[in-house]
């Protein structure tokens, strides 16, 4: 039968679409196709592959924006055709980029009446990179031997701080997180400093568990090394997740630019700031921390531009997404999410940490997992297993996938006694009843993995997802 349709030598307009040359012969997928094929039909082709994918709504692993507003999702098709680079074509675009790092240095609590720097980014990721050489830069002219320069960064970092120092050629002075709170410590920062060391990086939501760095007391501690040394070490805040959680919901802590010592701050836009990927912000306190030797002075886009990004081209819907979202949700509206987030870690917290099942042997009920993260934190939940148990987290993790969810299984870093643990991240769309399904489905993956008669031990590794 198929071949009779093959034998057809061409398509006409009634043709179904399933039924057309170009899907029931297989196309060329590494090299291109000897003929044009119809839009619908390419449509299909592709959209059909991205669904074999994970559904974004039951990927618990990323921090990454998987849902948007209808509007959002047109403003994005309609801003799709607009380079961010043309800013002398596209002078509205770039308006609207600036009202956004004026707004972000107002949640930042930048000083006032001061002209701020900043830009938009690809990500938290290309941000690091710029406040990381902007760090070197300065450090590199305020110095005599400027050979050997050193940045502290904690064990906890996000893997794109290990990525600055190598592409940048910066020593990394990794310090060992506290094994009780999984932060680095003041004194372990202090110890390390020496007159080489550009900058003390502090992250605000520590991928591994969510947690806040301390920056107050850091910036302090700091402050008095300033005062007895004359060592005088600037901090950057990569507060890629929290950046946006802060300001909302703990307005008290201290991490931003009300210390005198947050020289620069990076956050995603397309995190917390809730716009689809590929948008992240940095943002200096000041011109003056923003080194000349990075921005680059060009006239041939059709008048005179400064350019300072690692990207010359870029998209320019991610900017106008996280405009969208200024406006539309304003303080009240990020106040309301972020609030509901936290009720939802909340539940999803007191459950794991209520599961009980009985032992193997004694038939006393054990407690199956341990909370390893803290509820005045990122909306994340992270958790250990019962050594105990017929299973680990990997496998835990792969049984999970059964019913769809992904939930990366990883090790915490160095110095938190080899604790492997499961990580939940709570997103705008993940709501209580999305929670009470994961839960009714991990304590079934639960069942189904403690009644196996034996297991076999597949350790595969997982890192958490950005
Ligand atoms: C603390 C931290 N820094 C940097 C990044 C990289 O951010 P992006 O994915 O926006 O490039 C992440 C990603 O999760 C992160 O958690």
């Amino acid at each position: 039968m198929v071949k009779d349709i093959k034998n057809f030598d061409k398509d006409d307009y009634i043709t179904p679409i399933f039924a057309s040359r170009a899907i029931i012969e297989p196309i060329a997928k590494n090299k291109l196709n000897e003929k044009s094929i119809p839009e619908d039909i390419v449509y299909n082709l592709i959209k059909e592959e991205l669904d074999l994918d994970a559904n974004p709504s039951q990927n618990l692993a990323s921090f990454v924006t998987t849902w948007v507003e209808e509007k959002a999702q047109k403003l994005v098709s309609d801003s799709i055709k607009y380079n961010l680079a043309d800013e002398v074509e596209y002078p509205h675009i770039i308006e609207i980029q600036k009202r956004c790092l004026n707004i972000l240095a107002n949640l930042f609590n930048a000083p006032k009446n001061v002209c701020i720097a900043g830009t938009n980014t690809i990500g938290s990721s290309e941000a690091v990179m710029l406040a990381g050489l902007a760090l070197k830069w300065k450090w590199k002219n305020r110095t005599k031997d400027s050979s050997n320069p050193n940045i502290i960064i904690g064990s906890n970092t996000h893997v794109v701080w290990k990525k600055f120092i190598r592409y940048f050629d910066v020593e990394p002075k990794i310090i060992d997180i506290d094994s009780n709170s999984f932060v680095v410590s003041k004194d372990k920062v202090i110890e390390n400093v020496d007159s080489n060391t550009i900058g003390v990086c502090l992250t605000l939501g520590t991928t591994f568990t969510g947690e806040f760095e301390p920056v107050e007391e850091i910036s302090n501690a700091l402050d008095d090394l300033y005062k007895n040394n004359g060592l005088d070490v600037p901090i950057h805040v990569d507060a890629a997740s929290g950046g946006f959680i802060a300001p909302f919901l703990y307005p008290d802590i201290k991490w931003d630019f009300r210390l005198q010592r947050v020289v620069s701050i990076n956050v995603s836009g397309h995190k917390y700031g809730l716009a689809y990927p590929g948008i992240g912000w940095v943002l200096w306190r000041n011109k003056d921390y923003l080194p000349e030797e990075l921005i680059f002075p060009l006239d041939y886009l059709g008048g005179q531009i400064e350019t300072f990004t690692l990207n010359f081209s870029r998209a320019s819907y991610g900017v106008v997404s996280q405009y969208y979202n200024f406006l539309r949700l304003g303080n009240e509206g990020y106040k309301r999410i972020f609030d509901n987030l936290k009720s939802v870690t909340g539940f999803i917290y007191g459950e794991i940490d209520n599961l009980y099942i009985p032992d193997k042997n004694t038939k006393e009920q054990i407690k199956i997992f341990e909370i390893q993260s803290k509820l005045d934190a990122l909306p994340v939940v992270v958790w250990s297993a019962n050594k105990s148990l017929n299973f680990n987290v990997y496998e835990l993790s792969q049984k999970l996938r059964e019913f769809g969810w992904v939930v990366p299984a990883y090790e915490l870093p160095p110095n938190a006694n080899n604790i492997t643990v499961l990580r939940v991240v709570v997103k705008e769309n993940f709501n209580i009843d999305l929670a009470e399904h994961f839960i009714n489905d991990l304590k079934t993956a639960v069942n189904n993995l403690q009644s196996r008669e034996s297991f076999t031990l597949n350790k595969n590794k997982t890192h958490p997802v950005c």
